[in-house]
């Protein structure tokens, strides 16, 4: 009898498709790329990976098509806002993509609040979420579905407000807009159907779960140190991953900066840095903790 391979399915391309490669490569497991460029098979493990778009994901998944699905909590979160779809069960995240779905509107947009979406149209990819949003601010607005490239329906007079990802923030820079208000915080999850597959199926999960946590529990916590204005430390606390209070220490000559340290147990994103930057810290420091007890 021949041995059930196991199935993941992961983006094709996009921001998770290359870190969700990565996780798979650091678990030990050895890639190799059809001819065809839309599946790897594993050489040392009964495993076949099916690159799709990550949209997709969540269906093929609980179609059974695969087994496990790497994808943003948004794209579940969509899902799940939407009609009648089964649930998936989040397994554990990834530890990358970390994004979030953010109102943006161009530079010169003028917002005290969701009230001033009220009467606007809202280009998105993201009608159930938005939908779900704008409902839960009491705001009337007009949701403008799209497929894709939401970030020009502003320029092309389709929409004055967007609701998109975002990441780095290079795509909103550069066409001119400017996040305003956080719909969602997302990052890359491992997601499976409810159902028990057979039990090979069921042990190979156990398996690649138990080795995928062994590689984000050995990217380990990080020691953070920054300058950063008194007036921005509850900004400051709330961006810092998975970090208790930090602890805040003054600044010779100085009292409106203080020096601010942290012990991250998550890791610490370029977005995170960015984000912190974005928040007034300036010359910020990640550094490697070799023991903690
Ligand atoms: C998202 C989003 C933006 C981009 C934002 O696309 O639609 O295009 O990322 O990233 P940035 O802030 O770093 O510029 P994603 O990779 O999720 O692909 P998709 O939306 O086309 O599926
Ligand atoms: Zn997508």
């Amino acid at each position: 009898m021949t041995q059930k391979r196991l199935h993941i399915a992961i983006q094709k391309s996009g921001r998770l498709a290359e870190k969700s490669l990565d996780l798979i490569r650091d678990a030990g497991f050895r890639l190799v790329k059809s001819a065809s460029d839309l599946a790897y098979s594993v050489e040392n493990a009964p495993i076949d990976l099916w690159c799709v778009r990550d949209d997709d994901i969540p269906t093929f998944v609980a179609d059974g098509v695969a087994d496990l699905g790497m994808v943003g909590r948004n794209v579940l979160a969509e899902r799940a806002a939407g009609p009648n779809s089964a649930p998936l069960v989040e397994l554990m995240p990834l530890g990358f993509g970390r994004c979030r779905l953010s109102i943006a509107a161009p530079l010169n947009f003028a917002y005290a609040g969701a009230k001033s979406l009220s009467g606007l149209r809202i280009a998105t990819t993201y009608p159930n979420l938005l939908e779900k949003f704008l409902a839960e601010q009491g705001v009337d607005a007009k949701i403008v579905t799209m497929r894709g490239a939401v970030e020009v329906a502003p320029r092309l007079k389709l929409a004055e407000v967007i609701c998109d990802l975002v990441s780095t923030g290079a795509t909103l820079e550069a066409n001119g807009l400017a996040p305003l208000q956080t719909v969602l915080e997302s990052e890359a999850v491992l997601v499976r159907a409810p159902r028990v597959a057979s039990e090979e199926i069921e042990r190979a999960i156990q398996s690649v779960t138990a080795r995928f946590r062994g590689v984000i529990a050995s990217q380990g916590a990080k020691y953070v140190m920054m300058n950063a204005p008194r007036s921005a430390l509850p900004e400051i606390s709330r961006i810092l991953p998975g970090a208790d209070a930090p602890t805040v220490t003054p600044l010779a000559g100085r009292d409106d900066v203080v020096a601010v340290h942290a012990v991250c147990q998550e890791s610490v994103f370029w977005e995170t840095l960015e984000a912190l930057k974005g928040a007034g810290a300036s010359a910020i420091l990640v550094l490697p903790i070799e023991k903690m007890m």
